[in-house]
């Protein structure tokens, strides 16, 4: 199959955006970067994607009067890039329906928790907080509700005694650097599942 163009959108450091570039990096891996844009000038991630030779862009968010114009501008580019999806990827920005609409069903984003627990902000805080024993991540179709739409793909981990945010965080982050590619290749493939297990991703056979 010809591979899809995907768009990464970041906003910070962009070790996801790194994972899903070394999978594209395999011949037989489903899609290719066609841009990686941020909303923020200063993000780390952009020169990683530069050093890698790939296109990058600023949509710097402060520079609009209100979200639609900001998202007008993005869009453009997305279609600017050839893009035929688009992974969020720590994209720290709340989308409104106009983009969101406009890349139905080829828009994902990966979130540190077991959606529908813990939208939003300071999942690992709120998961111990929660005292919950299992907390993870989740690739999910951009819908418009914030960290809302079918979900593609789960992994778990246990939590520990003695685990802290940042203990949690590092280890959810390593489950998100498999589960994000993994679940690319299936959304744009419809692969089979593989066999779940407790630490690797789990997916929703439902998708
Ligand atoms: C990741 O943990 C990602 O799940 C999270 O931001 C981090 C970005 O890290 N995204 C969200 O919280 C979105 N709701 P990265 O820049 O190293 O990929």
């Amino acid at each position: 199959m010809t591979p899809r163009r995907v768009a990464i959108l970041i906003s910070g450091r962009g070790t996801n955006m790194v994972a899903l570039l070394d999978a594209m990096a395999a011949d037989d891996f489903p899609a290719t970067c066609a841009v990686v844009l941020s909303n923020r000038g200063d993000a780390k991630g952009l020169e990683t994607a530069a050093s890698r030779g790939l296109a990058t862009g600023v949509v710097d968010h402060t520079a609009y009067p209100d979200r639609e114009r900001f998202e007008i501008e993005l869009h453009a580019r997305l279609l600017n890039a050839d893009a035929d999806l688009v992974c969020l990827a720590g994209f720290m920005r709340v989308l409104t329906p106009y983009l969101v609409s406009k890349w139905a069903g080829r828009m994902l984003n990966i979130h540190p928790s077991l959606l529908p627990a813990f939208p939003g902000l300071h999942t690992h805080r709120r998961a111990l907080d929660a005292r919950v024993r299992i907390h993870g991540c989740t690739v999910h179709e951009v819908t418009a509700g914030v960290d809302a739409g079918p979900i593609v793909g789960q992994a778990a981990i246990p939590i520990l005694p003695g685990d802290d945010p940042d203990t949690l965080a590092t280890r959810v982050l390593e489950a998100e650097h498999g589960l994000y590619p993994a679940c690319l290749k299936r959304f744009v493939t419809g692969a089979e599942d593989p066999p779940p297990s407790f630490t690797s991703p789990v997916y929703n056979p439902g998708v």
